[in-house]
């Protein structure tokens, strides 16, 4: 073993106050981890940081994936030293029409991130609605949380309030409750249902778990019927409740421990 790595270990048995030794690792984190976990981006996105050369482990330059991060190293991003243990913040907001949802725009358009500007985390949206759809958006700075929720393997139940032109009739809603294909894929088994039938337009719930681009728009496309409006009510069991559009709200610690259960 070098003097360094006898060192490391020691350091980490030290500083630890564990009793695990030689075979401590519980102190290591991966660097796109680490980056997340300090709020600055999601996992991907720090992947992207990394291999631009935008991240420093104790003032040099690490490319490399799967590099660590130990207790007592200094990591910093564009030059700023972030912290892994930086304030956790989880909002609801309701989206309202014609936001985009993203933190900045180059064509200076509302953003998400003008919902929050009074919070002094920066925080960014889990997942995407569309410019025209309204709803729930949740928006924090925890990027192990946001890349768990948005990881295909363990995308969550959404629910979307949909106002569609026409009759949904019961041949179509069969075909959404089995699966459509919207161009190349073919979606999940998703819960249906018509609140309203109105002689010209439907109001449907619809509750789906994948997160495909507009990928409701593109279902009842898929069956005929355009969707004129819609709303996110619901992720898993978060809901969006009275909350005005324009508006956020905390999270509860039952919520955020309900996400991260998920
Ligand atoms: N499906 C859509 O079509 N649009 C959204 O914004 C979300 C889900």
């Amino acid at each position: 073993m070098t003097v360094q790595r006898h060192r490391f270990r020691r350091r980490l048995f030290y500083l630890c106050g564990c009793f695990h030794g030689r075979t401590c690792y519980n102190h290591l984190m991966r660097l796109n981890k680490y980056i997340a976990s300090a709020g600055v981006c999601s996992r991907r996105k720090a992947d992207e940081l990394i291999a631009n050369g935008n991240v420093k482990i104790n003032g040099a330059v690490v490319r490399e994936m799967g590099a660590q991060v130990e207790d007592g190293d200094v990591v910093s991003v564009n030059g700023t030293e972030i912290r892994a243990d930086a304030a956790k913040v989880y909002v609801a907001v309701n989206k309202p029409l014609g936001y985009i949802t993203s933190m900045n725009d180059d064509k200076d358009r509302p953003t998400v991130a003008d919902l929050v500007a009074d919070i002094p985390e920066r925080l960014f949206p889990v997942g995407r609605l569309d410019y025209n759809t309204t709803g729930l958006l949740l928006m924090t700075n925890d990027g192990e949380l946001t890349y768990s929720l948005t990881h295909p393997k363990h995308e969550v139940n959404k629910t979307y309030i949909a106002t569609v032109a026409g009759v949904l009739s019961k041949a179509r809603l069969a075909k959404l409750r089995k699966g459509v294909d919207i161009g190349g894929f073919v979606t999940s088994p998703a819960q249906v249902r018509v609140i309203k039938q109105n002689p010209r337009s439907a109001v449907v719930e619809i509750a789906i778990h994948e997160g495909k681009n507009r990928q409701v728009r593109k279902m009842f496309a898929a069956v005929g019927n355009k969707v004129q409006s819609l709303e996110r009510v619901a992720i898993g069991d978060i809901k969006l409740g009275r909350l005005l559009q324009g508006h956020y709200r905390k999270l509860t610690r039952a919520e955020i421990e309900y996400l991260k259960s998920l």
